[in-house]
């Protein structure tokens, strides 16, 4: 059995679509969920499908703590679901290709630093985008520079409200995430 492990830092919506699409299968499981926020919701979600959540600081994953911790599960995949700190090169070098992010842009469009969530979504608004999408990457040194795996694009020209462009954001991502995630994991 494949195992998975879940970074997050706030609400933990497509943590819980990869949770649940394993729940049951006989390939991979998620095993843990890391978060950085001790009031994320996604700790709640965890707690909801009785998996083991813990809260980490900035400083347990700059000075090797989480690593020791990762290397204690052993993970074939760590995924970055929602998950804003920058994750450090120390864990990057242990699990080359093994680290996943999801954007909620088309990289390299709308990237970067300070380019997550909602500031993504109306930076998308205010350049009157006609479209925009979901990005899942390989995580590398850089934001959101790793290897591109998958995207996909969703029109937004109906949308007059970051939320409009969130919603439609975030169903794309739930349909697309765990998927991706199965074809990595059945390939490792
Ligand atoms: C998702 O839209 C994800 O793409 C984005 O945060 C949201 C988390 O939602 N990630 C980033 O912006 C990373 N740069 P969720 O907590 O409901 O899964």
């Amino acid at each position: 059995m494949k195992k998975i492990v879940i970074f997050a830092s706030g609400s933990g919506s497509n943590a819980e679509k990869i949770i649940a699409h394993f729940k049951h299968s006989d390939q991979a499981k998620v095993v843990k969920v890391f978060s950085n926020n001790p009031k994320a919701k996604v700790l709640e979600r965890a707690a909801n499908h009785e998996l083991p959540a813990e809260v980490f600081t900035r400083e347990d994953l700059n000075n090797g703590t989480v690593l020791q911790k990762i290397n204690t599960i052993q993970p074939d995949l760590i995924v970055l679901a929602g998950f804003l700190l920058k994750f450090p090169e120390d864990i990057i070098a242990m699990y080359p290709q093994k680290i996943i992010n999801i954007h909620p842009a088309l990289l390299p469009k709308y990237g970067g630093k300070g380019m997550y969530g909602e500031n993504v979504h109306k930076a998308v608004l205010e350049n009157k985008e006609r479209e925009t999408g979901i990005t899942i990457h390989y995580v590398n040194e850089q934001y959101d520079e790793g290897g591109i795996i998958f995207q996909k694009a969703v029109s937004v020209e109906e949308c007059t409200t970051p939320e409009e462009i969130a919603e439609k954001v975030h169903q794309l991502e739930h349909e697309h995430f765990p998927k991706v995630i199965e074809q990595l994991i059945s390939k490792s």
